[in-house]
């Protein structure tokens, strides 16, 4: 069904994984499209209460934007191609109702990285090797890895690793708090199952709550402690905390039906 990516749902978790490991998974403008109609088909899907999002093969995640696409673009293509990437796959995931976990299996450079970023958290094998080496080509991150990189580390250091093009490696990245776990390359995928076989055991509804209220804290002229009383108040009239509350006071464990 796709050229560009595999697809697997097992126990509730789509795994997406991106799939052109020859071009160490660079994400192309045909990889881009097919990852965001990826993205919406398990975001709408029942069966699906989380995401994870991966490379195939073992040396990289996504080695950044396809660079052989753009080499040649002018001042307004290069503008179209930040905005367009942005709406289709970066916002879009951050913006996503199901939590996304990104599986960071080696190199996550650029656009790589960036995708890593909009993801809801972030898990790394032990070879994983990060950065946005964007200026050494000449021009900046344009997927909101400016915004994002300096929200999860800090000005200074998001602004040493794009100034210097760096690579990080994942116990540093850990350090940064830029990922959350490293592990050994052959347990990556288990433990993000583990975390994610966790996540499928609550409220769907009150987890993508708690993704808005969350998102609300980084978006301009949004008050994100009135997100939050909103939808805390909105959890209130949803079936899934009459099941939870319920659950409780009679001391079993809750079935929520997601709605
Ligand atoms: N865009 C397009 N093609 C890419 C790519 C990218 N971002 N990253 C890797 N590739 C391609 C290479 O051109 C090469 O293709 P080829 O075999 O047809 O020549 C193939 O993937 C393998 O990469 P290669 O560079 O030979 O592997 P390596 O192990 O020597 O180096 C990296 C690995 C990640 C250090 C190196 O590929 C790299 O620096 N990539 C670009 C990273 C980058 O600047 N990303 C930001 C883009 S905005």
């Amino acid at each position: 069904m796709y050229n560009n990516l595999t697809v697997n749902l097992e126990e509730q978790v789509t795994i997406i994984t991106i799939n052109r490991p020859k071009k160490l998974n660079a994400l192309n403008q045909d990889t881009i499209q097919e990852l965001h109609e990826a993205f919406k088909t398990a975001d709408t899907d029942d069966n699906t209460k989380v995401i994870i999002v991966t490379g195939s093969g073992e040396k990289a995640f996504v080695a950044g934007a396809d660079i052989s696409e753009f080499a040649n673009y002018s001042v307004e293509k290069g503008m179209h191609l930040a905005a367009n990437g942005q709406k289709l796959l970066f916002d879009f995931v951050e913006n996503l109702s199901t939590p996304v976990i990104a599986a960071i299996n080696g190199f996550a450079l650029g656009g790589g990285l960036e995708l890593a970023m909009a993801c809801h958290f972030r898990v790394a094998s032990n070879t994983a090797k990060m950065g946005l080496p964007e200026v050494s080509l000449g021009v900046i991150p344009g997927y909101g890895g400016t915004q994002r990189l300096t929200q999860l580390v800090g000005k200074g250091r998001a602004l040493e690793l794009i100034m210097t093009a760096s690579m990080i490696d994942a116990n540093k990245a850990l350090s940064y708090g830029l990922v959350n776990h490293v592990v050994p390359q052959e347990e990556l995928l288990e433990l993000c199952k583990t975390l994610a076989a966790k996540i499928t055991k609550n409220s769907t509804v009150a987890i993508s709550a708690a993704i808005k209220a969350v998102n609300a804290n980084f978006k301009t002229g949004v008050n994100g402690y009135h997100t939050e009383i909103t939808k805390f108040g909105n959890c209130f009239g949803t079936e899934d905390f009459k099941e939870g509350t319920t659950a409780f006071l009679e001391k079993r464990k809750a079935e929520f039906p997601g709605r």
